[in-house]
């Protein structure tokens, strides 16, 4: 919220020294990559209409009972006011209006909820676990493999589509404002999201349940592409890693087996095959390093992999600031190389 004097936004004459605060909604980004109220998808769309029926239920009642309110004490008394009338004032603005309108707002909200929890017409499956603290991301290719990945979901516009949410360990909560509403994501159990977007874009989602030390840095991108591109995206991203081989490439590639951390990430195409921390087969074309925290590239690669704890504390990766600085140039330059 921003006050503003009158001089400010150019009010002058008359009114030009009287001071004419004028409250603007400047600090809130309402058309954001992660807004409500910026519908990009049918259950957004659901849920931002909601909300706008209801802040007008709300104004339209705040103003009706201030109006009564104003009138009961500055109305100046008269023979014709009688009792009866003065009960029906208050039976009928203070008890009969706000019910009506609370009712047809509570039928508009219930007769949403079928349409928000329908799972049918499903066009694609994408499986999402919320892991301390990052999301892994599971599409079946169109070669019908596996292809697990990390922090980021790509979805093709107009498309209906199943995610389905779980966890581990501790209890998330999934949420794309841009697009849905939030699921919680709960160890043990499966639960259903449909994500219908409307319009190609990049979106972002955050995690909505407090799950630990680091649970503001589990953030990932949303992104919504034409149906064509989605499934070439999803081809390649099906493939096995291809290094640059370049001497430093290669340099890394050998980093990484020899310091063990095949034991925790996958890079299809080569042996490192653990199943603890994020897929890394295609780790170079992602948007973001460290589930939405840093850039992708390979100077901040390096200072990810030698400062891990700091940047996200309690995460399940030791840092590896003990390596020789040229150790961790050569990682960094293999790891963002993969595309
Ligand atoms: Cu995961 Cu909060």
């Amino acid at each position: 919220m921003t006050l503003y004097t009158s001089r400010q936004i150019g009010l002058n004459g008359r009114h030009g020294g009287m001071i004419a605060p004028v409250i603007a909604v400047g600090g809130c980004d309402l058309h954001g990559p992660q807004s409500a109220l910026s519908p990009a998808g049918v259950g957004a769309e659901q849920i931002s209409s909601l909300f706008w029926w209801m802040a007008g239920g709300a104004v339209l009642i705040w103003a009706v009972v201030i109006g009564i309110a104003l009138y009961a004490t500055l109305a100046r008394p008269r023979k014709k006011h009688d009792v009866q009338g003065a009960r029906w004032l208050i039976i009928g603005g203070g008890i009969v209006f706000p019910t009506v309108v609370l009712t047809i707002l509570l039928s508009y909200g219930l007769m949403l909820i079928p349409k928000l929890r329908s799972t049918g017409n499903v066009d694609l499956h994408v499986a999402v676990s919320g892991e301390m603290w990052w999301w892994r991301v599971r599409y079946t290719s169109p070669a019908g493999e596996p292809v697990e990945l990390a922090n980021e979901i790509r979805l093709p516009v107009g498309k209906r589509v199943s995610l389905s949410l779980t966890s581990p360990d501790v209890i998330h909560s999934f949420w794309v404002p841009s697009l849905s509403g939030k699921v919680d994501m709960i160890p043990g159990r499966e639960n259903t999201l449909i994500l219908e977007p409307t319009k190609p874009g990049t979106y972002r989602g955050v995690c909505a349940e407090y799950c630990g030390a680091s649970h503001a840095f589990m953030a990932f991108r949303v992104v919504v592409m034409e149906p064509q591109d989605f499934e070439a995206w999803l081809t390649h991203q099906a493939q096995p890693a291809v290094s640059s081989g370049s001497p430093s490439a290669r340099q890394g590639e050998q980093a990484f087996l020899v310091n063990g951390c095949g034991a925790c990430h996958t890079i299809r195409g080569t042996a490192a095959d653990g199943r603890v921390g994020p897929d890394l087969t295609h780790v170079g074309s992602r948007l973001s390093l460290g589930a939405g925290m840093l850039p992708n590239d390979a100077q901040t690669f390096a200072r990810w992999i030698g400062h891990t704890q700091q940047i996200k504390p309690e995460v399940r990766m030791p840092s590896f600031g003990m390596l020789p600085e040229e150790q961790l140039t050569a990682l960094a330059t293999y790891l963002s190389g993969l595309k």
